[in-house]
């Protein structure tokens, strides 16, 4: 069976003010009535899956355990004592994964994406396991509807030996802008965050390629200390590991790698913009989650868990309401939110 792993670090600024330092974007819902997070468990309950290993910072051990509590899900929960970025929270999920299992292999899942159609991506990741036995690390690429800079970029090459599954013959993290326009024409594809390997493939590399976290994160994991239903990284180690991403530290370099080329829908849930787009829309393009009441409006989009928002006469609003905060933003514009929030922590 593969062994999940979910990845439940970032903070998701952008859906500022539902998403917060303390309560990222990962633990709230958005398109029905259970978080992403929790949305990504269910993705891989199947017979096909082992017990998940969820990788987190501390402070998130609570909101992570009741979350998990209320789907029934168990699994191991794994904390940080600090943020190493998702190479070293991959190092050690890598690493206790082998230890249940010398041949395990992992499929690593963002814990703050949308993927609807649950079959669909199933359907992918059966494909890309055949590669990811045969000893490849496997992504999936998704074809660009925009020249978007904040993408891992995938160059599919050669067919493999595997169906459906092609050699990467370039992978680029972020690219500049003029890049990435030139990456779309060229047929490049986005990288969707997840990620499929045998532990052993995916640590060997680490330690070819990025010693200096594959090193301490394995110490952290040895040294690590059972406490309640979690397991604490050893501080010291974990300390020392660098922090990168898996995408610098990993997938631009090893030649192992491969994409499964797929079609599922993918969103990343970035910005309220792309959760007007993900939710069920009303006849005049409307959506909500919460209470929310629209009078001659039109492709608009209300979040208000707590109380009754009403929307009249607008076009292309999104309405945000929190106990202590309102966000009224232009739907296109809703990547601002960003520098509005970085404005706010600047100002105190
Ligand atoms: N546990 C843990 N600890 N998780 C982390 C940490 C960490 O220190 N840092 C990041 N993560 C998790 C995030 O919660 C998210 O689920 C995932 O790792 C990816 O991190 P992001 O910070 O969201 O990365 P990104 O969006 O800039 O880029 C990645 O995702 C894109 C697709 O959304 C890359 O993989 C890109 O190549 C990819 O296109
Ligand atoms: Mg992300």
């Amino acid at each position: 069976a593969i062994i999940p792993v979910v990845l439940c670090g970032g903070s998701g600024s952008r859906l500022w003010p539902a998403s917060r330092e303390a309560h990222p974007k990962q633990f709230l819902a958005f398109t029905g009535d259970k978080s992403l997070f929790q949305d990504t468990l269910a993705r891989v309950r199947g017979p096909a899956f082992d017990r998940p290993i969820v990788v987190t910072g501390s402070d998130y051990r609570f909101l992570v355990a009741e979350q998990m509590r209320a789907i029934g899900v168990k699994g191991e929960i794994v904390l940080e004592p600090m943020r190493r970025d998702s190479c070293a929270a991959i190092a050690a999920a890598a690493e206790i994964a082998k230890a249940r299992d010398p041949q395990a292999i992992v499929l690593v899942l963002a814990a703050d994406h949308a993927i609807p159609d649950i079959k669909s991506f199933l359907d992918h990741v059966a494909r890309g396991a055949a590669a990811a036995e045969a000893g490849r690390i496997v992504v999936f690429g998704i074809r660009p509807s925009r020249p978007a800079t904040g993408y891992g970029y995938i160059r599919p090459g050669a067919t493999t030996a595997q169906a459906g599954v092609a050699e990467v013959a370039a992978f680029v993290e972020k690219p500049d802008q003029a890049t990435a326009e030139t990456y779309v024409a060229d047929g490049y594809l986005w990288n969707s965050g997840n990620f499929l390997f045998r532990a052993t493939d995916f640590l060997g590399e680490l330690e070819r390629l990025a010693p200096e976290i594959g090193r301490p994160v394995g110490e952290a994991v040895a040294k690590a200390a059972r406490d309640l239903d979690f397991l604490r990284l050893d501080p010291e180690a974990f300390g020392r590991a660098v922090s990168k991403s898996v995408d610098y530290a990993v997938m631009e370099k090893t030649s192992k790698a491969a994409v499964v080329p797929s079609d599922f829908v993918w969103s990343d849930v970035g910005a309220w913009n792309a959760i007007w787009n993900l939710a069920d829309k009303d006849e005049n393009g409307n959506a909500a989650q919460g209470d929310a009441v629209f009078l001659d409006a039109e492709n608009s989009y209300v979040h208000s868990p707590d109380r009754l928002t009403a929307v009249v006469g607008v076009e292309d609003v999104i309405v945000v309401v929190t106990r202590d905060a309102v966000l009224v933003v232009g739907r296109e514009q809703a990547e601002k939110v960003k520098t509005l929030v970085a404005r706010l922590s600047a100002s105190g």
